[in-house]
């Protein structure tokens, strides 16, 4: 049988440790999981593509079933383009959702045969976000227990 492969995509601007929770659940439910970071967003990022990808691969790189990669373009576009079946979304207050089913319907009107699965972090990470991770660390708060060590070591650098 062929290896089930699940795209993880995101901006991961920084990762957090709900990304990770996310990441080790998603790896129940496929065989290789790529987290697939989004290239040219219109967003300005704290951190480039290449740093993203280097501080997760110093965080998940010991893992051979998981991948980093970058994408520009459509994601399901780079979903096929792996071979990947499985489009996976972390999914945390109601808040999320309208966003998120307005993006798993479009992905799956331009890719009928690519399933989206949103999968709940633990309760402990349901109110984390890149967004105030780095609000937090720009203020000179502690992000300890919120990001893995990797990013809060590159955090502390950036502020
Ligand atoms: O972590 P984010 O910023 O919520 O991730 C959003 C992401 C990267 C998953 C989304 O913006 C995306 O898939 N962008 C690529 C363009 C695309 O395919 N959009 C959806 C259909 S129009």
């Amino acid at each position: 049988m062929t290896d089930r492969i699940a795209v993880y995509p995101g901006s991961f601007d920084p990762l957090t440790n709900g990304h990770l929770d996310i990441l080790a659940r998603a790896r129940r439910l496929a065989d290789r999981v790529i987290i697939a970071i989004l290239d040219q967003d219109q967003k300005t990022p704290l951190f480039t593509v290449e740093e993203r990808m280097e501080m997760i691969r110093e965080i998940v790189g010991g893992d051979t079933s998981i991948a980093v990669a970058s994408f520009t373009g459509l994601l399901v576009e780079f979903t096929k383009s792996v071979g990947a079946t499985i489009i996976v979304r972390g999914l945390r207050a109601v808040s999320d959702y309208e966003y998120e089913l307005q993006m798993a319907l479009m992905n799956r009107r331009l890719a009928p045969g690519i399933e989206t699965v949103f999968l709940m972090a633990k309760e402990e990470y349901s109110y984390v976000s890149s967004r105030l991770v780095k609000e937090l660390a720009r203020l000179g708060g502690d992000v300890t227990g919120l990001v893995p060590n990797p990013v809060r070591l590159r955090l502390a650098d950036r502020f």
